[in-house]
This record gives structure tokens, sequence and C-alpha cells, in this order.
């Protein structure tokens, strides 16, 4: 018998292109599992359309839909069992879980960040190390805890920042090694095979 394949939900806001990374990497058996379903909060947003391409489901869900940050979780939490989702991956995922989802779905979300946490968390990541002269950046993926950008460290990828280096530059520089981590980790996290999970 085939063993079960794990279940995805990538949660999105922006432009996707970690979205698409992911969505490669499970076509072409990189990572083991299935890729249910998009969570979106954004209409308009790239990424919509990049799912639509690769063909996975979408579910939009807008915040201003709901009157509180609960039941728009309890919204999101109802697709997710629907699509018996046991693993969350955010990439640009705009709004910040709660502590109350955080937990029911402990070392089940993971995240993407463009820093080496815990240097530069925010969302102008790559730009404040620019801006400092970080001679040295990188990229983070890590499991969701209940602080923003914090947890459990799976991997990081150390990028040196060069004298020619532009914002421009170091952006496509991050973003580039963001799609070949992300896919690995979530391969690493399907196959429990994390060895030194460490608290940043
Ligand atoms: C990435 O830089 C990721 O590290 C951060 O948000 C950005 C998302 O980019 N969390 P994209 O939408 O996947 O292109």
């Amino acid at each position: 018998m085939k063993p079960k394949l794990i279940n995805l939900a990538v949660f999105a806001s922006g432009q996707g292109s970690n979205f698409s990374a992911i969505a490669k990497a499970v076509k072409q058996g990189r990572i083991k599992a299935q890729l249910k379903v998009l969570v979106c909060d954004n209409p308009q947003a790239p990424v919509v359309k990049r799912a639509q391409v690769a063909r996975v489901q979408v579910v939009l869900v807008q915040r201003e839909d709901f009157s509180s940050r609960l039941e728009f979780e309890a919204a999101i939490i109802q697709k997710l069992n629907n699509y018996k989702i046991d693993l969350i991956v955010l990439a640009g995922f705009m709004r910040l879980l709660s502590p109350v989802f955080v937990k029911r779905y402990r070392n089940r979300i993971m995240n993407i960040h463009p820093s080496l946490l815990p240097v530069f968390k925010g969302a102008h990541a790559i730009k404040d190390a620019f801006d400092s002269k970080a001679k040295v950046t990188g990229v983070t993926v890590h499991f969701v805890d209940e602080k923003v950008d914090h947890g459990p460290v799976i991997l990081q990828q150390r990028i040196r920042v060069g004298e020619k280096d532009t914002l421009i530059s170091l952006e496509k520089r991050i973003h580039s090694v963001e799609h070949k981590l992300y896919p690995k980790a979530i391969k690493l996290v399907i196959a429990n095979k994390i060895k030194s999970s460490r608290l940043n």
C-alpha cells in the first residue's frame, strides 16, 4: 500500500514566487506531498493567478468580511479541515496568526523570512539589512510560534552582501535562495529529518 501523502496549504498575500517554487517542487516529486490549496487574503494578488495556472484550488478569505480575527481564522480553519491539511506553509502571508491558531497547528506552520533571524525581523528585512550596510544577510525557514518572525529554525542560509550590490540585486539573490531553501526545508519537515531545531 502506498504511504499517505501529506496535504499542504500555502498561505500567501502577494507576488507568489515562493508559491510557484513550492508548486513546481511538488509537481516534480521533490516534495512528496499534495498541494491542496492556496489560502489568500487578497483577491488582486498575483499569487492567485499563479495558483490558477498551477491548477491549485484557491480559498479567498478577506479579513474585512469578518467582524473579528477569531471569526476570520475560524473560516480558514474550516477550509483547512475540509482539505484535511497536515502542514501550513506561509509564503509572504501578510497577516499575523493568533496564538489560538498557532497553538492549534503547533509545529505544523512554517514560515520563510528574508534575513538571518533573529536579526532584521519585520516586513522590510532586505532593505533594513541593505541600509544598515550589513556584510552578510540571508534567509531563514522556521516554525511559527506566538511571536512575530520567531520560532524554531529549520534551515538558514547566509548570503554575502557585495560592495557592488544594489537593493534590487540583493533582493534578486535573496529570492533565488528562497526558492531553493523553502522546498528543501519542507522536504525535511515532511521526512521528519530536522536534526537541529533551535530557538531564535
Ligand atoms: C519573501 O521574501 C518571503 O521571505 C517573505 O515574503 C516574500 C514573499 O515573496 N516572507 P513571494 O510573494 O513569494 O514572491
